[in-house]
């Protein structure tokens, strides 16, 4: 295996939270992944199974209770700024432009850059997300669709290693949300950036992902199944969704999450007989 395909590796991740007794329940036990650099996945799993608890162990958010994980050959311990996180409300304080929102995050991270750096840094970031126009506005002078742009924005202007998402688009509409899958896209293809983006739409899953991470229900979720997505990027929607192939994962991925759902049902079945 080249370095490269293990530019992100997580080795039997373990999350316990003690539960109303006191006793240790493993949420997530034994969650394993080699993520090559520059590769785009999907954590796809039913709801409350740990994504994104996974997620915020990677972020260095929460602490976890066994395993690693290793980001460029760096063991992960706490948040850092090679890694940046997205989450469904972008948060962006009410009293700053989209520029200074963003700009916050820049003068953390890069202390000693200079006033004129920084600025350009900003720029260029919301330029990607297509807010040139607007990086003067304030939050509330944004749509819900501009919001999460700035906040994609914020992410990015970090030049992360590893860019966190969870699901980032969850609250908007389909049209805008398909907007926003190519310029996070397009993004990607252009910085390269190693993601990994969590969300319950098999669609998107399968347009954005180079590879889809199906998670088992959870207590002790881990990794069911990787489903490896053969598109060629740069992508463009409409080349791929019409295809056979595309199909072909949506089924795997849905008979999955049925299957899940049925296991569930039957857990269900079992406690209250
Ligand atoms: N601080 C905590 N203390 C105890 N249990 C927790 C805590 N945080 C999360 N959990 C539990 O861990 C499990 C996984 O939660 P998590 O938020 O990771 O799920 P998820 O897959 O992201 O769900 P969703 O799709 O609804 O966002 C849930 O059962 C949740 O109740
Ligand atoms: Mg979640």
């Amino acid at each position: 295996m080249r370095n490269d395909d293990r530019y992100v590796e997580i080795f039997n991740l373990v999350k316990a939270y003690p539960n109303p007794f006191g006793d240790e329940v493993k949420v997530v036990d034994g969650f394993e992944i080699k993520v090559p650099r520059g590769d785009v996945v999907s954590i796809i799993g039913h709801s409350g199974c740990g994504k994104s608890t996974v997620l915020n162990m990677i972020a260095g958010l929460i602490p976890i209770s066994d395993g690693g994980i290793v980001v460029a050959g760096k063991e992960i311990d706490g948040p850092g700024p090679d890694r940046a996180v997205v989450f469904q409300a972008p948060c962006l304080l009410p009293w700053m432009t989209a520029f200074e929102n963003v700009l916050l995050g820049v003068k953390r991270s890069y202390p000693h850059a200079s006033p004129a750096d920084r600025k350009a840094m900003v720029e260029a970031s919301l330029s990607m997300v297509g807010l040139s126009d607007s990086m003067h506005k304030y939050p509330r002078e944004l749509s819900g669709g501009m919001q999460q742009r700035v906040g994609i924005a914020r992410a990015i202007a970090l030049k992360p290693r590893m860019l966190l998402l969870d699901e980032p688009l969850g609250r908007l509409d389909s049209l805008t949300r398909m907007e926003l899958q190519d310029v996070i896209l397009r993004i990607l293809d252009k910085e390269k950036i190693t993601t990994m983006i969590i969300t319950h739409d098999p669609d998107e899953a399968v347009y954005m992902s180079d590879r889809i991470c199906m998670m088992t229900n959870g207590p002790h979720a881990k990794v069911g199944e990787i489903m490896e997505i053969n598109f060629e990027r740069p992508r463009a929607r409409d080349e791929i969704v019409e295809t056979d192939l595309f199909y072909e994962y949506r089924r795997r991925l849905l008979a999955f999450l049925d299957d899940c759902e049925a296991e569930k049902q039957q857990h269900r079945k079992k406690a209250s007989a």
